[in-house]
């Protein structure tokens, strides 16, 4: 993708590009997460320090986990991220998605495309089959992105992950593999 302003983008959409993130986007990532901590909340606790930064690109970096940056892919500036998080293989290659838009780029198709680019390489280049979405019954706008994906409700489950001090009920959206092309 010679023409692109960032040579390292995995695939890149119509507006969209992902590239993986790396120890050097700590500055951009924790200045967007600062500007979005309003708009994150309740659903989304991200790093807002270099040392929290440090924390969550460390665990980015396990051999289970992927973490992917949603990019203008014109100008490469950094609109959302989609981490794959607990990956298993053998017989399950499944994990778990962890998403989130930064506030002045929400609302405008970064993340439809960038979870779209993501969903392929994960079934694609990844190998895996089937990944699972963790959400809260009241997040109209994630419950919206995986619904216009394709992603089936699978099950409710109460008390599901600790979140904002408590633990929290938690819809399991997911889709496999054989899923992606099909007519949502
Ligand atoms: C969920 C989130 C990532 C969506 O990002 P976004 O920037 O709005 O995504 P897009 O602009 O690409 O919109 C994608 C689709 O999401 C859905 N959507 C977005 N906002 C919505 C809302 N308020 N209500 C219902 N659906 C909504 C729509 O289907 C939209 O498609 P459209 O173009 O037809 O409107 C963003 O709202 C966010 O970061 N929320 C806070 C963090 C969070 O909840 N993370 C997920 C935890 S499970």
């Amino acid at each position: 993708m010679s023409d692109s302003p960032h040579a390292e983008y995995i695939a890149a959409g119509t507006r969209a590009a992902i590239r993986s993130i790396a120890r050097g986007d700590r500055e951009e990532f924790t200045r967007l997460a600062r500007e979005s901590v309003e708009f994150h909340r309740p659903w989304l606790f991200l790093p807002t320090t270099d040392d929290a930064f440090d924390g969550y690109i460390g665990q980015l970096e396990r051999p289970d986990r992927e973490g992917f940056l949603v990019c203008d892919r014109e100008t490469g500036a950094v609109t959302g991220f989609v981490n794959v998080n607990n990956i298993v293989r053998g017989r399950f290659q499944s994990g778990y998605l962890g998403y989130g838009a930064f506030v002045l780029s929400a609302g405008r198709g970064y993340m439809a495309e960038g979870l779209g680019l993501v969903l392929r390489h994960a079934f694609g280049p990844l190998g895996l089959h089937r990944l699972e979405a963790n959400i809260q019954p009241d997040n109209a706008a994630s419950t919206g992105l995986v619904k216009r994906h394709g992603f089936r409700l699978e099950g409710f489950s109460p008390e599901y992950l600790f979140i904002d001090g408590a633990w929290r009920d938690h819809q399991r959206w997911a889709i496999t593999r054989e899923m992606l092309d099909e007519p949502a």
